[in-house]
């Protein structure tokens, strides 16, 4: 069976749930204890080779970004977003080459079945129609990082497995870009 279909859509997050709320605040307060102490982005420095920007300077033309954030909710309103960029004729917008992900790609806590359900299967479901293909890149929000970046990682940051049908090429949880009529700026 198609991986897209082994889960339920999502629902919304009920954001006034005494639950969710507390354990919000919870996971909130530990983040904010233990974010005094340490910063993944320096683990990740020192465990992998160093990442340089990503080239698209080459590209003729218009360049085009898609910009999506706080997009990891229910399945219906991921979906809705997904499939506007699946399908930029439609909705009168230009197609983007690259997409970038501002942050909390999932709602309340990331988990790797959550990214799944919330994230991943709506936008599956929308490329998948579409010969659209967009290179993909996510920056981490606050609800990404209550795990400590454990599954955004396993999701944004893995070339290999790519996300949603689509490229990523990050294996960090930051990245820069070149873009076409840009200047890289030299170190030092
Ligand atoms: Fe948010």
């Amino acid at each position: 069976m198609a991986e897209r279909y082994r889960w339920r859509p999502a629902p919304m997050t009920g954001w006034f749930d005494p639950g969710v709320m507390s354990q919000t605040a919870v996971m909130l307060l530990t983040a904010n204890i233990f974010g005094r102490h340490s910063d993944t982005r320096l683990i990740e420095a020192l465990g992998s080779q160093p990442q340089g920007a990503f080239d698209y300077s080459a590209q003729a033309g218009d360049f085009w970004v898609d910009y999506v954030a706080d997009l990891g909710d229910g399945w219906n309103p991921t979906y809705a977003v997904a499939s506007a960029m699946a399908a930029p004729g439609v909705h009168g917008t230009e197609p983007g080459q690259v997409l970038v992900m501002g942050g909390d790609q999932v709602y309340p806590y990331p988990s790797r079945d959550a990214y799944a359900r919330r994230t991943e299967s709506p936008y599956r479901e929308a490329f998948a129609a579409s010969a659209r293909k967009p290179d993909v890149f996510a920056i981490p929000g606050n609800h990404d990082w209550f795990d400590s970046l454990i599954a955004f990682s396993r999701l944004f940051c893995r070339p290999e497995r790519g996300f949603a049908g689509c490229t990523t090429r990050q294996t960090r949880s930051y990245f820069a870009l070149h873009l076409p009529n840009s200047q890289v700026p030299t170190p030092g």
